[in-house]
């Protein structure tokens, strides 16, 4: 896996909000690298950096200072280097933001097509594509219900369907398990995997969820902005949502 270029890459990021007396550093001198095939957990108390992290790789809000690489490209390096990075957002970047900010006036059909239709899939093409993703994602039966329809957690998987809508190479989640039971924070676990490894994609999923740190090939501690600890995780296969922690794995 390390052989592979990675995916993404950050070198000395930081961000800070506020200056002098009211200055937070949210990220400091940040540097990490993304594999293909990789699904990252990303840990760390509130307020120690997480959402910041992902909002700067996704190209979402703008770092201080610092380097990033995405899919061989140099995006940012002490500034952006595209101007089009809602371009870049939506075909090669999948986010999953802590509140599931689907459309309020569409269905979970069309939540998950729009942003297909706004990377130039055609309308049909992009409504079959989203009720398949749905289908996966087991809410295909509340595809015509509105986001104010939907329980917690079948609003948090409509979202992870839009965020996976245009096979994006990197996925960027924030607590997408919040809302679901162990089975079903499972399967969506494993259908992040499966974009991995299917695809090369990588996934950086933010969780405070016990129940999926199986589901990780390693897992990044933050603290007050900074990359404190790292773990390499042996994950269980996918196919196992339904087994509790360590009891699919043989003793040693
Ligand atoms: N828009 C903002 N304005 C000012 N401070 C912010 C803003 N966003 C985040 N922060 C601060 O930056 C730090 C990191 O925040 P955040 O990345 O949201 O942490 P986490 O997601 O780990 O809870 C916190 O101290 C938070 O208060
Ligand atoms: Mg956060």
């Amino acid at each position: 896996m390390s052989a592979a270029p990675p995916l993404a890459e950050l070198r000395g990021l930081s961000k800070h909000f506020g200056e002098g007396a009211t200055r937070v550093d949210a990220l400091v001198d940040i540097s990490m690298a993304v594999h293909p095939g990789e699904v990252i957990g990303l840990l760390g108390p509130s307020g120690s950096g997480k959402s910041t992290l992902l909002y700067a790789v996704g190209c979402v809000a703008e770092p201080n200072a610092g380097w990033i690489s995405l899919d061989g490209e140099v995006i940012y390096d002490n500034r952006w280097m595209r101007r089009d990075l809602r371009r870049l957002r939506l075909t090669k970047i999948g986010f999953v933001f802590q509140q599931h900010n689907l459309l309020g006036f569409l269905n979970s059909t069309e939540n998950v097509a729009e942003v297909m239709e706004l990377a130039g899939i055609r309308a049909p093409e992009a409504r079959a594509r989203a009720e398949a993703l749905l289908e996966r994602l087991s809410v295909g039966h509340r595809r015509h219900a509105m986001p104010g329809e939907l329980s917690g957690g079948e609003a948090q998987r409509v979202a992870i369907a839009r965020a996976l809508a245009n096979d994006p190479r990197l996925i960027l989640a924030d607590e997408p398990t919040a809302a679901l039971d162990s089975e079903r924070a499972g399967r969506v676990m494993d259908l992040l995997r499966a974009a991995a490894h299917e695809r090369g994609a990588a996934a950086i999923v933010v969780t405070h969820d016990d129940k999926i740190f199986d589901r990780f090939d390693r897992i990044l501690h933050l603290r007050d902005g900074r990359l404190v600890r790292e773990e390499a995780r042996v994950p269980i296969p996918a196919g196992h949502a339904s087994v509790p922690a360590n009891q699919g794995r043989t003793p040693p």
